[in-house]
């Protein structure tokens, strides 16, 4: 038997409102993605990349379609459900780190698994382990403010990865650092990917950031293209 593809889209339609004016993006949307995939979306602004992965993470929901991940029924669930379901199954990565400025890293990192009931003990003892894991190991106390664009995205991947979460999405994670550190961001993406197995699914524009992964789609008129898959 063969097994359904981890993520699956299939027919969505979606679409934005201004006013009288209906904005289409995606009429027919479908996309396939394997366990332990790592793909990189590319396409021009505008082109529905952040509407994409907004819907994969369930905070936009599709107009009509299947949306599933891993089994569960997006397009099924409420908002509440959604935002339930996020929490508990993948980590987010966000161009410009969205840290908190006023918590330091480690609190940071801490943040999402407050929301579950994890005793204190256990809860820092993974923060240590994810920190350790972004190279990050005994920088818990600094503030972001203090630290680099680099360092600031590991903090966000360590937040990302703090639950353990089968599936990272990432919007522009390299979008906002220099060469150095941008390469030093996927290279652990795609540590993630191949020691831990996480799925990943990366917006980018950069070319160079869409070759550190598996395969590329390119997003254009509300269609993928597939464009490279590496050997
Ligand atoms: N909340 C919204 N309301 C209305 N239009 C939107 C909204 N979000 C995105 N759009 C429009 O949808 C299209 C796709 O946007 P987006 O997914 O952000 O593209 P990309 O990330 O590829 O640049 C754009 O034309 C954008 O203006
Ligand atoms: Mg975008």
């Amino acid at each position: 038997m063969t097994e359904r593809p981890y993520i699956a889209l299939k027919g969505v339609r979606k679409g934005y409102r201004l006013g009288e004016q209906a904005i289409p993006i995606f009429a027919d949307l479908n996309l396939d993605i394997p366990r332990g995939d790592f793909v990189a979306i590319m396409g021009p602004s505008g082109s529905g990349k952040s509407t994409l992965l907004n819907m994969l993470a369930g905070v936009e929901s599709a107009d009509a379609g299947e949306v599933s991940i891993g089994g569960a029924r997006l397009d099924l669930m409420g908002e509440a459900a959604r935002s339930a379901w996020r929490a508990g199954n993948m980590g987010i990565v966000f161009q410009f780190y969205n840290l908190l400025p006023m918590l330091n890293a480690a609190e940071n990192v801490e943040l999402p698994l407050l929301l579950r009931p994890i005793p204190a003990r256990e809860r820092r003892a993974r923060v240590e382990r994810v920190l350790d894991l972004v190279g990050l190991a005994g920088r818990g106390k600094q503030y972001p403010g203090l630290m680099s664009g680099g360092q600031q995205q590991r903090v966000g991947i360590a937040r990302a990865i703090a639950t353990d979460p089968d599936l990272l999405l990432c919007d522009e994670p390299t979008g906002d650092l220099d060469r150095a550190s941008a390469d030093d961001v996927l290279d652990m993406l795609r540590l993630l990917n191949r020691e831990l197995g996480k799925t990943i699914v990366m917006v980018t524009h950069d070319p160079r950031a869409a070759s550190h992964a598996q395969r590329t789609l390119h997003l254009d008129k509300g269609h993928f293209i597939e464009e490279r898959r590496a050997a």
